[in-house]
């Protein structure tokens, strides 16, 4: 190899060194990444659980009646909002999407003259008792799979509560609520 060839390569080598470098300032600059006072990255806290939610979850809910008898008709009658997307709750306020609820407590299931109800529903027999309700309102498919119900659900017992203490209001004589 002559003197000449080797200038050559030594120059492309060093060309290339000096492009690459020069490619690394200029980048730097392009994509500037400030350096974190701490090096390392944060990791995700531990959540602390939400007051009561730990509870709620270990917890069985309480019985029934002594929820109905803690229950609050006025916020009932908001939690029930949701329901008037589809029933009426005024009495003669008839068929929606779904029955006119109006002293639905007591009443035979399935019962409401006109409305066409789903199998599901008429297989169920007798009236409407507080407990068939909650059950119901918590998860009407796991209560009569095939009801025409779409209608997830209402999950918190408490709001449930509310929900059939208003409910039993809709009536000319309410049901008397459960003894605890
Ligand atoms: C998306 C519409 C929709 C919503 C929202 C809805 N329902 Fe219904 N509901 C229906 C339909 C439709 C039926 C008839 C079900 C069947 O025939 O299977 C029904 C039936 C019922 C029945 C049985 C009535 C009877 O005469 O036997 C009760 C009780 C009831 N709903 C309560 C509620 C309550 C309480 C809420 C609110 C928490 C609610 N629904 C929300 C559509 C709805």
């Amino acid at each position: 190899m002559d003197s000449f060839e080797f200038n050559k390569i030594a120059g492309a080598v060093l060309g290339t060194l000096l492009f690459v470098t020069g490619l690394g300032i200029l980048s730097e600059g392009i994509f500037y990444v400030p350096r974190p006072k701490v090096p390392g990255y944060d990791l995700p806290a531990e959540q602390a659980p939400a007051a009561g939610s730990a509870q709620a979850a270990t917890t069985p809910a309480e019985p029934l009646p002594v929820l109905l008898a803690k229950a609050d008709p006025k916020k009932g009658e908001t939690d029930a909002k949701v329901c008037q997307t589809c029933h009426n709750f005024e009495k003669g306020g008839g068929i929606k999407t779904g029955p006119d609820l109006y002293g639905v407590v007591d009443r035979p299931k399935a019962s409401f003259p006109g409305f066409s109800y789903s199998d599901a529903l008429k297989s169920k027999g007798g009236n409407w008792s507080f407990e068939d309700l909650d059950a119901f309102i918590n998860s009407p498919r796991g209560y009569a799979n095939g009801t025409k119900m779409t209608f997830p659900g209402e999950k918190d017992p408490h709001k449930r509560a509310d929900i059939l203490a208003y409910l039993d209001k809709l009536s000319d004589n309410p049901a008397p609520l459960p003894k605890p």
